[in-house]
């Protein structure tokens, strides 16, 4: 694995081998034993959208992790300025041991990939969330014992969140269940991967998907980008949150996770929030372990 570009890209076993290693650098960390695995290496993180968590937890874990991180503005950076994405990868390739980039384009992503060499980190495009997706599987089989044979249900929008669920929750053999309006479905490329498998529902109707749920995920109606839409948005989604009424389908010991930040009283009701307040926040937490095993796993130095 020589990036974390998107989910589709790794194999089952490269995602089970990051969830084993973060929960044993959650282990360490907890005990306080040191795990200084990447010092004197240096991250630079490019941020073209907003962000409390990834920011912050990928900072936070490169120091624990022994390294540095540089937090890269693209409001200061040349790149903000229409410098090209292909030349800021070769310039940042020279300085740096890895690079996470949150940003609109997939392609920017895989071109930075493409173009620099050295691993690239996806903290977030409108396509994909793999970092997030990670700490969820990580937070779920923490509470669960299990990923094998369990029922994801995510409703709302099929943006970032719900692609990289429907990719992640798949590959490691669990079971999904997407309910999202029309004209709010997932991309077709993710659409024709998760045709592959006989475990994968869509549906317009939330209550079908969140039958027998063993995790119930929900998102924005409006991601980052999409503000203008936000009107017509909160239209098209009425009917699609997640509340008291649909929680009682799933399962009596049904998770809910959300990657924040959440709206509460637009995609989930404020008491299904708090109801879950510690499987929310764990997962807030896994951010940090997860990022840490990715990084490790991309950055150490094998031998
Ligand atoms: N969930 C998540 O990525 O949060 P931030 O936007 O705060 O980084
Ligand atoms: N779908 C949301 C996720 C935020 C972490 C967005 O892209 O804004």
């Amino acid at each position: 694995m020589k990036h974390l570009l998107k989910l589709l890209d790794l194999t089952p076993e490269e995602i089970i081998g990051i969830l084993d290693l973060a929960d044993q650098l959650k282990y360490e960390k907890k005990h306080g034993i040191p795990h200084p695995r990447l010092a004197g290496k240096t991250l630079g993180m490019i941020f073209e959208k907003s962000s409390t968590r990834t920011r912050v937890s990928f900072e936070t874990g490169m120091y624990q992790l022994g390294g540095h991180a540089l937090f890269l503005s693209s409001h200061d950076l040349q790149i903000g300025r229409g410098e090209a994405v292909q030349d800021t990868a070769r310039v940042l390739s020279r300085y740096l041991d890895g690079i996470m980039i949150r940003t609109f384009a997939q392609e920017e992503v895989e071109s930075l990939a493409e173009y620099g060499n050295i691993p690239i980190i996806n903290g977030l495009t409108d396509f994909c969330h793999p970092c997030q997706i990670l700490a969820d599987l990580m937070t779920i089989r923490e509470h669960k014992g299990t990923l094998e044979g369990l029922k994801m249900c995510f409703i709302g929008d099929g943006n970032n969140m719900m692609n990289s669920l429907i990719v992640g929750c798949l590959k490691t053999k669990m079971s999904v269940s997407v309910a999202c309006p029309e004209g709010y479905r997932p991309p077709q490329e993710i659409l024709d991967f998760a045709a592959q498998y006989p475990c994968f529902e869509l549906t317009d109707d939330p209550k079908k998907a969140a039958v027998g749920a063993d995790v119930v995920i929900t998102d924005v109606w409006t991601s980052m980008g999409q503000e203008e839409e936000s009107e017509k948005r909160r239209k098209a989604f009425d009917g699609y949150q997640v509340n008291a009424e649909l929680m009682a389908l799933a399962k009596p010991d049904a998770m809910v996770q959300h990657c924040l930040p959440a709206h509460r009283g637009e995609e989930i009701t404020a008491d299904v929030f708090e109801a879950h307040a510690d499987e929310i926040f764990d997962e807030a937490e896994n951010r940090l372990h997860a990022q840490k095993a990715v990084l490790v796993t991309l950055l150490e130095d094998k031998n």
